[in-house]
């Protein structure tokens, strides 16, 4: 799919970084063209840009547009624009990268005192913010309280990573995702974009259910480890698979997403963060930093109960004296239950049981009540022909609210989908009775 992508470039050191971008970008088959602010031409000068779009960089509303508003590839209009807003208009997706926190703040008050800001107030398309500044800039409240109204304004705001900033020695949270990520975002929205248009032509079902423009969606994947020694652990079959078909088709629906994934050999889709754990524990603790900026939590990951008592740090040999005979084990944290009792008005998580044979529905119901969630997807394991190690699967989709949802033996990717159009649809507990919140998961004070 071919994007008209507008990319908006702010004053920064990441700044380079867009220029990676764009780069990926044309060379993926889209056609760019670029905004940079007055600040932004102190990093990057506007001939990079140029020379890589192979077209026109503008930074004033007051210059005119020698390619009158025309993406590379496309017909140079006949007259000039009367608008300086005709490139955001012709865009399929306006990425604002890096997005500089006095940008982030105009934004949020809607002014448009440059073609850049300007740009954003005109668009139509999705809006992809990339914040990238100093840690105590991003982490100040008054940048985290404009990002939150542009993301309730339904602008996508990517999470930005963590380590070294592009600042000399300085370090922390604030590193504009890499262009790669960026790209993805940006695709992944536009394509969410027209999806929706196009399917709001067959059904308006669809399209109230789809979309994930704006959220921000927390996926577990995998099986974890337990060691027993340095070499040897107890595991499960679990791929992987249906996790990351869930979070590439969240992606896909414009939601920013953020995977944990125990032990996955599969490729994860680009999303805007990946982080990789073995243990139970390990993945407790992800999941325990991550859940709090997040909407929705898909809880795909096949997580042990139990763990071996104090693991060998060494190789066991069958031979020596230590060889064990039995393993002691201990229970694991339940992960799910935990965040569960942790959660803000707002978030809804949804379980996914893996259950062999009769009465796996009546068990699945059982932990959608004993862990208070919103939803679980149960599928029957007896069966050869779906779950583990397949390219499909066959489940049941059990909301809080009532009412079972079968979904029929699908490819995971299509069935992620339709697990999808009904988990975005989900009320959050704080929209239900407060009686059927958990323990502890009130209102907070003053409501
Ligand atoms: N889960 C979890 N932490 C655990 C065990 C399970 O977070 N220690 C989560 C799984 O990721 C899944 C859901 O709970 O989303 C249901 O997992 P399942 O293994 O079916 O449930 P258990 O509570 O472990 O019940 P049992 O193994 O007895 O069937």
């Amino acid at each position: 799919m071919r994007i008209r992508l507008l990319v908006g470039v702010c004053g920064g050191i990441a700044a380079y970084k867009a220029l990676e971008t764009a780069r990926l970008a044309v060379r993926a088959g889209h056609a760019v063209r670029v905004i940079q602010t007055r600040n932004s031409l102190r990093f990057v000068g506007k001939a990079s840009f140029a020379a890589i779009t192979g077209a026109p960089v503008l930074s004033s509303e007051f210059e005119a547009d020698p390619a009158r508003g025309a993406y590379p590839g496309d017909d140079v209009p006949a007259h000039a624009p009367i608008s300086h807003l005709a490139l955001v208009q012709h865009a399929d997706a306006y990425l604002i990268a890096p997005a500089s926190a006095d940008t982030i703040a105009k934004l949020a008050v809607g002014l448009a005192d440059n073609l850049l800001t300007s740009a954003a107030l005109a668009a139509t398309c999705p809006v992809i913010v990339a914040p990238a500044m100093n840690e105590a800039m991003y982490l100040n409240a008054a940048t985290q309280a404009n990002l939150v109204t542009l993301r309730q304004r339904g602008l996508i705001v990517l999470a930005p990573g963590e380590g070294e900033l592009a600042s000399h020695g300085e370090h922390g949270v604030g590193r504009l995702p890499e262009p790669a990520a960026l790209l993805a975002a940006v695709e992944a929205a536009a394509g969410a974009q027209r999806a929706q248009a196009a399917s709001g032509e067959r059904s308006s079902e669809r399209r109230a259910g789809g979309t994930l423009a704006g959220r921000r969606v927390l996926v577990t994947a995998g099986g974890t480890r337990e060691p027993i020694d340095s070499v040897r652990y107890i595991g499960n079959r679990s791929s992987g698979r249906m996790g990351l078909a869930l979070a590439a088709a969240a992606g896909a629906r414009g939601a920013v997403v953020t995977c944990v994934l125990a032990n996955v050999a599969l490729e994860p889709p680009p999303v805007a963060r990946v982080r990789r754990v073995q243990t139970a524990a390990e993945l407790a603790a992800a999941c325990r930093e991550e859940f709090p900026a997040h909407d929705l939590l898909l809880m795909a990951a096949a997580v042990a109960d139990f763990r071996p008592v104090g693991a060998a740090t060494g190789k066991l040999t069958k031979t020596g004296p230590e060889a064990p005979r039995r393993i002691e084990l201990e229970a694991t944290e339940d992960v799910l239950e935990a965040l569960s009792s942790l959660r803000a008005p707002g978030q809804v998580l949804v379980g996914f049981a893996a259950e062999h044979g009769a009465g796996g529905l009546e068990r699945a119901r059982a932990k959608l009540r004993r862990k208070q969630l919103d939803a679980i997807v149960v599928n029957d394991v007896a069966r050869e022909d779906i779950g583990f190690d397949s390219e499909y699967n066959e489940a049941t989709l059990i909301t809080r609210a009532g009412g079972d949802v079968p979904l029929p033996r699908l490819a995971k990717r299509e069935l992620a989908e339709l697990i999808l159009d009904r988990v975005s649809q989900l009320p959050a507990a704080a929209e239900l009775s407060a009686d059927s919140l958990p323990a502890g998961a009130g209102v907070g004070a003053g409501g």
